[in-house]
């Protein structure tokens, strides 16, 4: 084993929290907790339990349609909150009944699922991740927490920072994709956008880090299901983007579904007590997620009444509608199986956070109803969501350049995506006014007009199989054509015939992803896949844009399909950020921020993995016996971490180190010169990855360590420079410790996860 070189304790406490600015002084908080101390010396023990009661609202849009007589509830001092209801007149009747009919008057926190924006909604959260835009990241965050708070929320359950490496989990489409170090760049972007630098603005929101933890490795991909995993994968691969989140301050965190080490995470003790408080510092406080203290039981372990005394004694502060703290704490007080100490502690920390957001010195900070007409979906919200939108698209295949179409002669849009306004925001779209956005069509057709004629067919449902089609329809629109697959197919046909070009909008609807959206088969659905051949057969150009809310399966279009732009769900404007990108006014530039698999069978398939003791000859396609490899499907995915296309081309010189050794005095920049070899300005995303040659445990082949997003005109070149950090050869290692081991590294740079050039540097003691 090698000598230590840098050791940070797990347990020695991390970064201050934004709180230290919340808080600026000792004085503030000393101040805050006089007055919460004397508050909780005037609250009975109902309406301290009540504090701590997250109730459904009647606009229920999750879970299980508990329906709550919210205004009574609320009234008689039963609720600390309540979440996903829309509208500030509504919020602030509810608030007013808080501060005017509950006996204290305590206001409540107002939740709700803002996660890839309000009503100006910006791409999934996986599209936005392909941006690689931190900056940008960050103000689409900001926007959210400006148009929400001007709606009365106060809190929004997001950034979701769940690493997935298996796109049969539909969830997949919330987060930021496979990798921790840039899940945590985007984790601490998100926050910074939603909280600001404290909450003394009307436009500041508390951020909620969730699921914690582990919540996107449920085995298979099935959604809810069992999570296991060794300490070390924990601690290097799953835990870092919620640990980012928690040292940018937020003040918020949902603890997940799933289990961890067998415990379900909202009342495993280790998890919320050890980990998140004790070795992060977290100081805000821990709300469950919906009935999960209610499903301990379900599990196999214990029931209601014990499963809520657990979860408070594990750290649980808040229970998301599953009636066990407000329903059975009381009897478990008498019982003595919980203490008052346990029940106060979290009462403290749910009225902190309201404390912190201003709601006692003014209830209705977030219920300005003047804002609500003024600062939600804005020209200039707009403009920078379909910025984005554009920014999140990935280009996977351009041949012949077929891309970006002219605005002349006509285009052919064809397909189940290609008119379905309701479809373009994606999954997690709560607050969304669908009325307001624009399909495809017209996107294409305002692109177009008085240069080019837009011609459009549906050419197929999403599924074949209408239960299949119904289990994927955007609430409450129906999107099925009940014509035949070949009466739909004729009519794309004879559409088509008239067009210069043909774009297919084809792939997932927006409910393919999301919550309870797992799927085993990632590959187009198989009517698609034949209005695509026939698309094909007529021997017009074809350009395939593909809607989806993961990394589907794209092997056939691959080689069959010349030219792919991968759209994700690009959000309220994104009918308009697709047309920039197809026509031309905008380059592409989005990068994968997950592996896009060759088959479903590859799947976990990421580029940080381990060599094995076996490792096939990547240069050598065919199959090899006695290595790591499949007898039916290569190693590597279809498209890697970090790929993406451009209008333009970019060439890459060879990685250069300005010295060979890092610590005991020795720096290292790494450097590598990009030249825009093409005809357009373009920006490139300049990636370096770290590899620790030889570890005390196995380390990976690469890891994402740094990245540089950079602009060039034609012809224009430009070294790009990366100040190696010990703190970046950092890792947890088999007793958990935080280190960096002396020894041999390589660093790489290039346009992806595999096209790199490398140089190899010492670090020393
Ligand atoms: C369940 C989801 O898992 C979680 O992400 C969401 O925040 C809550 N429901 C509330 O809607």
């Amino acid at each position: 084993m090698k000598n230590i070189a840098i050791v940070s304790a797990l347990m020695i406490a991390s970064a201050p929290t934004v709180w230290a600015s919340v808080l600026s002084t000792d004085a503030e908080r000393q101040r805050m907790d006089a007055f919460i101390s004397d508050l909780m010396e005037r609250m009975t023990l109902d309406e301290k339990i009540g504090q701590l009661n997250l109730l459904p609202s009647e606009d229920i849009v999750t879970g299980n349609a508990i329906k709550s007589n919210i205004g009574a509830a609320v009234a008689a001092g039963s609720a600390g909150g309540t979440f996903n209801i829309k509208g500030a007149s509504k919020i602030r009747e509810l608030q007013r009944i808080a501060v005017e009919k509950s006996r204290l008057g305590i206001p409540l926190l107002i939740g709700m699922d803002v996660i890839h924006g309000y009503e100006t909604i910006f791409p999934i959260p996986l599209g936005l991740s392909c941006t690689w835009d931190l900056p940008g990241i960050e103000e689409s965050a900001r926007i959210a927490a400006s148009e929400m708070s001007a709606g009365g929320i106060c809190w929004t359950f997001s950034p979701m920072v769940d690493i997935c490496r298996d796109p049969r989990w539909g969830r997949m489409a919330e987060g930021s994709g496979e990798d921790p170090w840039l899940g945590s760049r985007i984790a601490e972007a998100m926050v910074r956008g939603y909280q600001g630098e404290n909450f003394t603005r009307p436009d500041n929101v508390m951020a909620c880090v969730k699921h914690f933890a582990l919540y996107g490795a449920s085995e298979a991909g099935r959604d809810y299901n069992t999570v296991d995993m060794s300490r070390g994968r924990m601690y290097n691969v799953y835990f870092p983007p919620y640990r980012a989140a928690v040292e940018a301050g937020a003040g918020s965190v949902m603890s997940s579904f799933n289990l961890v080490d067998g415990v379900p995470a909202t009342e495993n003790r280790w998890l919320l007590d050890d980990v998140l408080r004790r070795q992060w510092n977290f100081d805000g406080f821990v709300v469950t997620d919906y009935g999960s203290i209610g499903q301990v039981a379900v599990h196999g372990l214990e029931d209601l009444p014990e499963a809520s005394v657990r979860a408070l004694k594990a750290g649980t502060d808040m229970d998301m509608c599953s009636f066990g703290f407000i329903g059975t704490l009381k009897s478990s007080l008498e019982k003595g199986e919980v203490s008052m100490v346990d029940i106060d502690r979290a009462v403290r920390r749910i009225l902190e956070a309201k404390w912190k957001l201003g709601l006692f010195e003014n209830p209705y900070k977030y219920n300005d109803v003047a804002r609500e007409a003024t600062d939600i979906y804005t020209e200039a919200n707009r403009a920078a969501a379909r910025r984005l939108a554009a920014e999140s698209m990935v280009l996977l295949r351009n041949e012949g350049n077929l891309l970006p179409l002219a605005k002349k002669g006509t285009v052919a849009l064809i397909g189940p995506l290609a008119n379905s306004a309701a479809n373009m925001p994606g999954t997690w779209s709560v607050a969304a006014d669908r009325s307001k956005y624009k399909s495809l069509l017209q996107g294409f057709q305002d692109a177009l007009r008085g240069k080019a004629k837009v011609v459009w067919a549906k050419g197929s449902n999403i599924y074949e199989d209408p239960a299949l089609e119904a289990a994927v329809g955007v609430f409450g629109h129906d999107m099925r054509d009940p014509r035949s697959e070949k009466e739909l197919l004729d009519e794309a046909l004879r559409v088509a015939a008239d067009a210069d070009v043909i774009v297919a909008a084809l792939g997932e609807a927006a409910e393919s992803s999301g919550e309870s959206a797992s799927k085993t088969d990632l590959s187009l659905p198989a009517t698609q896949r034949r209005l695509l051949e026939a698309l094909l057969a007529t021997g017009k150009p074809v350009v395939m844009l593909n809607f989806a809310g993961r990394p589907t399966v794209l092997e056939w279009e691959s080689r069959n399909v010349p030219a792919i732009l991968n759209v994700w769900f690009p959000g309220s404007e994104g009918a308009d950020a697709v047309a920039d990108v197809v026509f031309g006014d905008v380059n592409p530039s989005g990068r994968l921020t997950a592996s896009m698999p060759w088959s479903v069978g590859q799947i976990p398939v990421y580029y940080s993995y381990f060599n094995t003791g076996n490792p096939k000859n990547e240069a050598d396609p065919s199959f090899q016996k006695f290595k790591s490899n499949f007898i039916d499907a290569p190693n590597q995915p279809l498209y890697p971490f970090g790929y993406g296309l451009s209008y333009t081309d970019f060439s890459y010189g060879d990685v250069a180190l300005s010295g060979d050794t890092l610590g005991d005095g020795g720096k290292v920049t790494a450097s590598v010169k990009v030249t825009n070899t093409g005809s357009r300005a373009g920006t490139e995303t300049v990636q370096f990855y770290i590899r620790d040659l030889r570890g005390s445990v196995a380390r990976p082949v690469k890891e994402l360590r740094h990245f540089e997003r950079v602009s060039l005109q034609p012809g224009e070149s430009r070294t790009v420079e990366y100040r190696i950090s010990p703190d970046d050869l950092m890792f947890y290692d088999y007793d958990l410790r935080h280190v960096a081991e002396p020894g041999d590294f390589e660093v790489m740079a290039g346009p992806d996860s595999q096209r790199t050039s490398s140089a190899k540097f010492t670090l020393r003691k």
